[in-house]
Order: structure tokens, then C-alpha cells, then sequence
């Protein structure tokens, strides 16, 4: 074809071949079958398409199977397919100029700027992996890990995938400079984004931004933190990261070698592989979790797998030392305030170490006002919940370190009385919210999810605190504005902002006489 067109002298006559001669390629391109999307150092993504004439339908494979639909027009391809959770009307938009099996392509996800990547023609078994078999369901062993719940920082909330070994080196130097550490805060979580594919050894390999784990696990223990990681039961993450899928015992070993703390395993592409059923699920999850247990390392085992399953029901069972009970948390109101509420059904489920996990904070992000922020933290301490921060460390405001800061608010989230959250009263959208503490104390949550300021109450006797205690009288304290609230009168009441809280402790005290 080339020789064609440089014997043609006229530059003209040339330029109408050569476009001709691609024609005719469009022309006889049926694009059906299985392609692959990737991106240089970042994830891929695989497409089964199936070409009617000019119009494109198919799968996207790696998630749930999402339908995609499109059209191939002049060789100019254009696909698009859902994105996110169910029901969501967001959409993953790729395009390209066809040519062959293997070309350039472009990707727009939601909020991201566009990505340059490359569309092959791949088998069927590299887009949708046979399935490997599961393992008979038991209970595992507690590990003994985090028996209050974990603290941290994770990289997904305000990076997604783009960030780097650099950026968690900062992340670990702001967690110690910021006094978060000293706070608490320990795991320094690298989520999606890490990984490249496989040596030949089989081995899981870090990409060009995390050339090194292990160095990385090293500076980070060194701050005196810990380090996580993350992977998938499925084949690759949800942005087509490598995952652990067939790989699981290699996977742990590797990450124990690397010095890895925790691990974050996201179902994600085992959409495609297993059914989001509960034998499948625990199957799945079971199985990295016996894999955790044989190397000889500590590792918190945090299952995400968005609650599918009620998970909270057996995700001890499979190894599990936190488990997601929702889809991704986002930064506003809506999202937290949805969450955050639902978690009161669950909230008997959790045990030391093992905890119902609605999700990282967003508290920094810049999504939500201060009071929005207050109400997230007291929520997710009342709740017991994981506090891994999800915002920038190296930049937080005074109000954010305030937030995520608060002593009397972490030893809330970190008290180790086993009695879960309750609502004493919920009136509308204001919502008076009680758990018992250690010894003769509780945490009072009022709460306003309401649009206007509202006055919120409650009576001391609701609390049944130094009952038939002789001798004893109660103290109060409110934890966000850091004063001693009176006990008086019959009750307690507050003008709570609109989404904002009003934060107290309540306990009952030996009675001194002076
Ligand atoms: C899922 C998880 C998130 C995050 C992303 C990474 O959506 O729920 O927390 O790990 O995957 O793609």
C-alpha cells in the first residue's frame, strides 16, 4: 500500500489514494468482539462490542456488565456506557478514529480530564477470565487486629487515581507535622492507582508514579505509621488497576514482603467473574482472607464490597476486620447525610475488630460547610465507623485539623463499650442520637438535617445514667464548642444550625462533698 502511494507523483493524487485506501479499511471493519482500553500507567477497561451497520451495542466489561451503545460513522468510533453506581446517569464517553485492531482512543469519565489511551482488539478469555473456584465457606480466625476502630488517611477521596509515591511520602510527613498521628490517625492507605500488571514471575508490580512499595512502606513506617495498600478479588479495580484475581495467596505474600499493614480489596471487575450472592461474595472474600492469614504479618483486612450481601452478617466469618456498607460516599450533604443516617439500622453489627465501614471522611474536601463537616464526624464517631481522612494533609484549614482533630470526639469513635447508637427521639429531621459509653457516661448527638435552625432537646432522665446510684450527679459537656453544658432543669435543649450538630457527654459522677 505504500509503495502505491509514493509512486504517485502528484502529492494530490496521493493524499485522494490514501484516503480512499482507508475507506475501503472502514468499510470492512466490523469491529465485534473484545477490546481493551489502556491507558499508559493507568488502568484498563474492556468492551465487548458488537457492530450492526453503523451502530455499536455491547457490555463494558470489568464492573457489573454496564450496556454500552454507539456508532462507528466514517471511522470515527464513538461509545458511551453508565458510570458509577446503579441508577446514576453519568457516563464513560470513548473515541477514537478506527484503524485496524489497534488504535488511538479517547476516554472522558465524569469529572475527569480527558485520557489518552489505546483501544485493542483482545480474546475473549483476556476480557472476561474463566472463573476459578471458590473456596468451601468457613469461619476464619480473628487476626486481633484493630480493636477500636482504624485511623487513618486514604488517597481515593481527593486524588482519585492521580497521585504518586511523592504524594504519600507528604501525606505521611503531614499526618506526623499535623499532630494526626499523635491524634490517632495511623494507616496511610494508598488506594486505586498504585499497581502496573504482573512480571513474569506472576508478581504484582507498583506502575511508573510507585516505582518502589517497598521503599514506601519503609519511609512511611519510619514516621512511625502504617501503610496500606489496595487490590481486587476480580481481575483489575474498578479504574482497571491491576486486582489480586487468581493471584490471591501471591498477592498477600508480596504485599506482606513489601511490609504492607492493611489491605483495601474491592469487589469492582469480580462483577464479571462471581455473582453478587452471598456464597460468592464470602467465597471470594474468604479466600484473600486465608491468604492474609498465612503469611506471617499483620494485615487489617478492610473488605469493600459496598454492603452487597448484608455483609455485616458474615464479613468477620471471611476475615473481615472492616467491611463497606455502602456505595462511595461523596463530598456534599446529600450523600454524607444518606449514609450516615441508614447506618443506624446496622449499627449493632460491629464487634472489636470488626467494624461496619460507611465509608472515608470527607471532612477538607471543601464540599461541605463547617457545620456539615461537624455533623460527618460526629455521625461516623457515634456510629464507631473507620476514621480515615480523605482530604489533602499538607493543606487543612484551622477548621478542618478542629474536625478531624477533636480528642473528645475521636475517644467517642474509639470508646470501647460494646453498646451500639440508638436514636432516643427522632422528630421530622431533627434527631437526638445516644450511645453508651464506658463506665457511667454516653455521647448525645443532636442533630438538625433540617434546612432552618431548630431547637433540639431531650430530658436528662432519658439518658438513665446514675440510676439508682446514690451519690452520684451528672456532668455535661459539649464537645464542639469544648465548655461544660449545666445540668439543670429536666432537660437539655439547643438551637441546632441547619445540617449541624450539637455534640455532648454525658456522664454521672461520684459526688464529692467539699
Ligand atoms: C470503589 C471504592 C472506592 C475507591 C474506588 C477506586 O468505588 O468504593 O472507595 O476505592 O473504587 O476506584
Amino acid at each position: 500500500m505504500r509503495t502505491t502511494i509514493q509512486s504517485v507523483t502528484s502529492p494530490g493524487f496521493g493524499l485522494i489514494l490514501a484516503v480512499c485506501l482507508q475507506c475501503s479499511a472502514w468499510a470492512q471493519t466490523d469491529l465485534s468482539g473484545y477490546w481493551k482500553f489502556s491507558i499508559p500507567n493507568g488502568g484498563v477497561a474492556f468492551l465487548e462490542l458488537k457492530q450492526t451497520g453503523e451502530n455499536i451495542s455491547g457490555v463494558g466489561r470489568g464492573g457489573p456488565g454496564r450496556p454500552l451503545s454507539g456508532t462507528v460513522r466514517n471511522g470515527k468510533l464513538h461509545i458511551e456506557t453508565p458510570f458509577g453506581p446503579p441508577g446514576g446517569k453519568q457516563v464513560v464517553i470513548y473515541d477514537a478514529v478506527v484503524q485496524g485492531d489497534k488504535f488511538a482512543a479517547t476516554r472522558q469519565r465524569p469529572g475527569q480530564p480527558p485520557e489518552q489511551g489505546v483501544l485493542e482488539r483482545v480474546s475473549r478469555d483476556e476480557a472476561v477470565p474463566p472463573r476459578l473456584p471458590l473456596p468451601d465457606l468457613q469461619n476464619l480466625p480473628d487476626n486481633g487486629l484493630v480493636r477500636t476502630p482504624p485511623m487513618g488517611w486514604n488517597s481515593w477521596n481527593k486524588f482519585h487515581d492521580r497521585f504518586d509515591d511523592a504524594t504519600v511520602r507528604q501525606m505521611a510527613d503531614a499526618m506526623v507535622a499535623s499532630g494526626m498521628r499523635d491524634a490517632g490517625y495511623t494507616y496511610i492507605v494508598v488506594d486505586e492507582g498504585w499497581s502496573s500488571s504482573r512480571d513474569s514471575h506472576g508478581n504484582i508490580v507498583g506502575n511508573a508514579r510507585f516505582p518502589d512499595m517497598k521503599a514506601l512502606a519503609d519511609y512511611v513506617h519510619a514516621k512511625g505509621l502504617k501503610i496500606g495498600i489496595y487490590s481486587s478479588p476480580g481481575p483489575q479495580s474498578c479504574g482497571g488497576y491491576q486486582g489480586s484475581y487468581g493471584h490471591e495467596e501471591q498477592d498477600a505474600r508480596t504485599f506482606a514482603a513489601w511490609g504492607i499493614d492493611y489491605l483495601k480489596y474491592d469487589w469492582c471487575s469480580a462483577f464479571g467473574i462471581y455473582q453478587p450472592t452471598q456464597a460468592d461474595l464470602q467465597g471470594a472474600y474468604q479466600k484473600m482472607g486465608e491468604a492474609l492469614l498465612k503469611v506471617k504479618r499483620p494485615i487489617v483486612y478492610s473488605m469493600c464490597e459496598y454492603g452487597l450481601g448484608d455483609v455485616w452478617n458474615w464479613g468477620a466469618d471471611a476475615g473481615g476486620n472492616l467491611w463497606r456498607t455502602t456505595f462511595d460516599i461523596a463530598d456534599n450533604w446529600a450523600s454524607m447525610e444518606r449514609i450516615g443516617f441508614a447506618q443506624l439500622d446496622i449499627a449493632r453489627f460491629p464487634t472489636p475488630g470488626h467494624w461496619n465501614d460507611p465509608d472515608m471522611l470527607e471532612v477538607g474536601n471543601g464540599g461541605m460547610t463547617g457545620d456539615e463537616y461537624r455533623t460527618h464526624m460526629s455521625l461516623w464517631a457515634l456510629l464507631r465507623a473507620p476514621l480515615m481522612a480523605g482530604n489533602d494533609l499538607r493543606s487543612m484549614s484551622e477548621e478542618t485539623k478542629s474536625i478531624l482533630m477533636n480528642s473528645d470526639v475521636i475517644a467517642i469513635d474509639q470508646d470501647a463499650a460494646a453498646e451500639p447508637v440508638e436514636a432516643l427521639s427522632i422528630e421530622g429531621q431533627q434527631e437526638v442520637l445516644v450511645r453508651p459509653l464506658m463506665g457511667d457516661a454516653v455521647a448525645v448527638g443532636l442533630f438538625n438535617r433540617g434546612e432552618q435552625t431548630a431547637q433540639i432537646g431531650f430530658r436528662w432522665d432519658s439518658l438513665h445514667l446514675g440510676e439508682n446510684l446514690g451519690g452520684k450527679t451528672l456532668s455535661a459537656r459539649d464537645l464542639w464548642k469544648h465548655a461544660d453544658v449545666p445540668v439543670d432543669g429536666d432537660g437539655f435543649t439547643a438551637a441546632v444550625p441547619r445540617h449541624g450538630v450539637v455534640l455532648l457527654r454525658v456522664e454521672a459522677r461520684a459526688f464529692r462533698f467539699r
